[in-house]
Formats: structure tokens, sequence, C-alpha cells
């Protein structure tokens, strides 16, 4: 797959071969205000977890691209509003979060209030004003789009760009079936990273720099990376390691789940550690293939079982695993993504903060007994971006990609390179966005979105447009 895309309207900077991404898409400040005006307004952005709002009343603030929105819990579900007293245009919110079930939204400045649902109850000095000018629709806060899904609120400022669902397709199915809904998260950090909000989804795009920046799982695993990713460099061409015994392959398995417990919490629980660690001296088949599939056959049966007895509601990994498929990252078109591994997971969402600053949020979400859910963490963790209180792994790829922003300027490097082969997702990402900024229809847009689930290390796609 080597042709251009085909879109509407010129792009700055536009991808014409999908191998290579100019690297004024990084830090271009009109790129950058295109990306602000024809891409963000017209994507489902995860706006909260729902966790977050529980209780009738209960509202967060979301803000992206200097837009601020309501995602509020009332009666009648989870709704939105634009965050914009209908007066002179003040926030209505003040803080990040809150209930106002009692007082309802009231105005800062000069004191209007709405109802949850955004009908305005209180306009101070009434008589003061034209009666045209406070007619009940005119005064009601603007609604804007919202999905949930996955246990988070999903907002979209475009009436006309199909449902959450549309965009997203079956990959939102496949992991639901993990359970996502019940989720609750762990805990929450947040840093702000000098680099373009592109560099650092692109930064998680391939498994291709593990074996560079995240040494310490190649070598608990050499067979595994190798095999994936280094034939021409003397990869042996097995995910079992033939000079191992049967035993030995187990404990490299194992050791594989425990560092990617360590390194990024619910990628791998610890808790399904646990569980692994009762199982490496089981009883297994000779045949090394036949003795890993059973073996991992075990860990999941194992970590459903067990889990599921304490009153846990995760589903029957056994089942879910053969039925609804996932990668080991699954991209939710623009900024957020999911690393599943057995019944946890891992969650990211990006935002820019400007052409070359971006805001850089992890959750690590488990499951928990009904009735035994923590309280939710409301607003993240805040740490700069070399703390060593980050895991592990995002501690080794945040020393990356600051690094990698300041590289973008350099002379004479005028693209990035990519594989055809395996870093397919970042050129199908950027040639999405293009997508967006040359006005390429929203139903070729999501049918293009759809394509990136299960491309997690895939070749270069044709988008179909
Ligand atoms: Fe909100 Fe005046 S700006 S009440």
């Amino acid at each position: 797959m080597n042709k251009p895309i085909d879109i509407p309207n010129p792009v700055p900077f536009q991808i014409t071969d999908p191998a290579q991404i100019p690297t004024p898409r990084y830090y271009d400040e009109d790129f950058y205000r295109l990306e602000c005006e024809k891409l963000w307004p017209h994507a489902w952005q995860m706006a909260c977890r729902l966790e977050q709002i529980p209780n009738v009343g209960d509202w967060v603030q979301y803000t992206n691209v200097g837009k601020s929105v309501i995602v509020v819990r009332t009666n009648d579900g989870v709704k939105a509003f634009h965050n914009a007293c209908r007066h002179r245009g003040v926030p209505v919110t003040e803080g990040e979060h809150g209930n106002c079930r009692s007082e309802g939204f009231i105005c800062p400045f000069h004191g209007w209030r709405w109802n949850i649902d955004g009908e305005n109850t209180f306009v101070y000095g009434r008589h003061l004003f034209d009666e045209k000018q406070l007619e009940p629709q005119e005064l009601a806060l603007r609604p804007c789009r919202v999905e949930t899904w996955g246990g988070c609120a999903f907002i979209n400022f475009d009436d006309n760009a199909p449902s959450f669902r549309e965009t997203i397709g079956p990959v939102a199915d496949n992991l639901e079936a993990r359970g996502m809904s019940n989720m609750r998260s762990e805990w929450w950090f947040a840093t702000v990273l000098p680099a373009n909000w592109k560099i650092a989804m692109e930064a998680f795009q391939e498994g291709y720099h593990v074996m560079r920046t995240h040494p310490q799982l190649q070598r608990a695993q050499p067979a595994l990376y190798n095999t994936r990713y280094g034939h021409d460099t003397g990869g042996i061409g097995s995910p079992i390691n033939p000079n191992l015994t049967v035993r030995q392959n187990i404990e490299q398995a194992f050791k594989g789940m425990e560092l990617l417990s360590e390194g990024m919490a619910g990628m791998v629980h610890a808790k399904e550690v646990e569980i692994a660690r009762q199982l490496v001296g089981m009883e297994l088949p000779d045949n090394p293939e036949q003795a890993m599939m059973t073996w991992y056959g075990a860990v999941a049966a194992q970590i459903t079982e067990q889990l599921q007895a304490r009153g846990e509601p995760v589903p029957n990994l056994l089942e879910v695993m053969q039925n609804n498929p996932v990668q080991a990252v699954e991209f939710l078109f623009p900024h957020y993504f999911l690393l599943p591994t057995f019944t946890s997971m891992s969650s990211y969402r990006i935002r820019p903060l400007g052409p070359e600053e971006c805001l850089f949020e992890i959750w690590s979400l488990t499951h928990y007994p009904e009735g035994e859910e923590p309280e939710p963490p409301m607003e993240p963790t805040f740490l700069p971006y070399d703390s060593k209180d980050f895991p592990p792994i995002p501690q080794q790829d945040y020393a990356n990609i600051p690094t990698q922003q300041k590289g973008c300027h350099a002379e004479g490097f005028d693209f990035m390179r990519l594989s055809p082969q395996i870093e397919g997702l970042l050129s199908n990402y950027q040639r999405i966005i293009d997508g967006y900024l040359g006005d390429v229809p929203q139903d070729k847009l999501a049918a293009a979105i759809q394509k990136l689930g299960g491309n997690f290390d895939g070749p270069i796609l044709d988008l179909g447009f």
C-alpha cells in the first residue's frame, strides 16, 4: 500500500508517501491551528470516567484546545453542555468537578442560574433586559453530544458526526467483553510533556521500541521479541526458545508477566501475577508449544475462577480471548487508548496544550467486588515527566518523547521514515488526521478509524480515501 490519500482540500505538510511523515506536522503552528479547527471539534473525545459522576448532579469539566464542556449525571442519564454562560460567556462552573443537584450551575459573574438539565432558572435583574433576549430556549446551556461506553463519557462538538459506536466499530464490543464498564481506577497520574501530542501517541503505536527502550522486557522473553522484530538480526523464529526446557520457557513467560505488572500496573495486575505464580510448577505436555498454550490457558482459567470467587465482575477470560480478541494496545482515535492483557487494563489519554506540549494521563483500571469499590480519584496526581514515581515503563517512554520532539527541529530531518510492515499504525493515524484536515466526508473517516482496530504493529493500510 503505497498510494497517497485522495482528499478534497490540500493540507499543509500533507503526507504524500505513506511511509514518510513530514516533521513540521509536529511543531508547525499553522498545522496545529488546523487540527484545532478541523480535527478536534469533529472527533469523539474521552471526557471523563463515569465513576467520577456516580450521583445525580455530579459534574466534571472537560477542557481541550480552548473549549470547555460540562459532563453531568442527570435523572435521564449523562448529559453534556458547552460551558459558557448565555449572558456574556463566562464558564458556569468553578473548579474541575462538583455536584449541582441542589443549586444548579451559577455563573460566577452576574449570578444567572441553570438546573442540571441546562434550563435557565434565574436571571438577576430580569427587568433590565429585553424579553426577546431571554427566550428560554436561547438561555438554555448549549447541549453537546455525549455517549457513554467502557466506563467513560465521550463528547463530540459535531452534530453531524457518525455516532461514537459507528466511528469506533467492533473494537468497542471486543473491549467491552472484558467488563470495561465495571472497571474502576486504582490510580490516575498526569504529566505535561514538552512534545507534540502525536509524538506522544506514536510512542505507543508500535512494539518495535521495546528492545531498546524497555530492555528488561526483551531480556525476560528474548524469544518473543526476537521473533517479532529481529529476523534479520538473528531472531530465532519461534515464540518458544528451543535452547530452554519447557519449565524454563514457562518461567520466562511468568517473568514477562511480572515485569509488565511492575512496569505498568493494570496492564497485568499484581493479583493476576500471584495467580499465575501458583501455576509455574504445574504439570505440562513435553511439546513446548503445547506446554505454553496449556500454561497460558490455565492462567486465564484460574484468573477467571479465583477473581470471580472473590466477587469481582470479571468475564470468562478463555471465552473472551477466543470470541473477542484484542491487541496489546487498542487505539480509539484520536487520543485515547487501552492496554488490555488479562482482566485489568492501563488506559491513556493525551491532549494538546500547544504545538509542542501535551497533557498525558494514565489510569490503572481493575475490577473490585461489588460494594468494595474504592472512592474514585477525582483528579490526577500530577508529576513532572521525569519523576521516578511513575511506574518504570512510562518512565522509560517519557525519556524518549521530549528528546524526539527536539530532534524534529534538526536541520535536514524532513520526515519520519516508517517501516511499512510494523509502523503502519503511525501512518494510518496521520493520514486519517489529513482526512479530517482535508475535509474527507465523515462516513469515510469513520470507516478508516475502524481499520485502526487490530492494526497495532501492523502494516500501512488503504484507508478508503
Ligand atoms: Fe454569566 Fe453575566 S456572564 S451571568
